[in-house]
């Protein structure tokens, strides 16, 4: 009876491994933010820090959206280990370019979890994925924004203290 009640709602291995993968990097996510946030703290961009706390708690709500999915679908979610992030940044661009070169790579991994759903025909996840490629559109229009900005006003004090300013009013309609 266990078994059968399993099956009802199970998602295969394979996308269950995929989604704590998805997990890790979520949870890889918010740790290489707050890195960013302390950076940037250190280096007086205080609008900037704000933008980088407030993205590592949405990375961790991400991370838990997908690990209560795994669970509540049979699965076995699994506590993601950590790698140490980057601490060390030459300038607030880099820190920007960092950003967008995890959220590509974030994204890159959705697009591969969606696309293994629909070769399952498994479109209760594919579906519950939906959300993070919406996020994904927003996350990295967000971040090209910002560093359009850096292309626009270039990188001298004043620049880098207008740009630091702007950073949480940029919004994807
Ligand atoms: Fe949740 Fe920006 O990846």
């Amino acid at each position: 009876m266990k078994d059968l009640l399993r099956q009802r709602v199970a998602v295969q291995d394979s996308i269950i491994k995929k989604l704590n993968n998805q997990v890790k990097l979520e949870a890889q996510a918010s740790a290489a933010y707050l890195s960013m946030a302390a950076w940037c703290d250190q280096h007086s961009y205080d609008h900037s820090a704000k933008f980088f706390y407030q993205q590592s708690s949405e990375e961790r709500e991400h991370m838990m959206k997908l690990f209560h999915y795994i669970s509540d679908m049979g699965g076995i979610a699994v506590s993601p280990a950590i790698a140490a992030t980057q601490n060390e940044f030459s300038s607030l661009r880099e820190v920007f370019e960092t950003a967008l070169e995890n959220e590509i790579h974030v994204t890159e991994s959705i697009n591969q979890i969606v696309a293994e759903c629909r070769k399952a025909s498994d479109f209760a996840t594919e579906n519950f994925m939906q959300w993070f490629v919406k996020e994904q559109v927003e996350e990295e229009f967000v971040v090209r924004r910002i560093l359009e900005y850096f292309e626009m006003l270039g990188e001298d004090p004043k620049s880098l203290l207008l740009i630091d300013e702007r950073v949480n009013s940029v919004t994807y309609e």
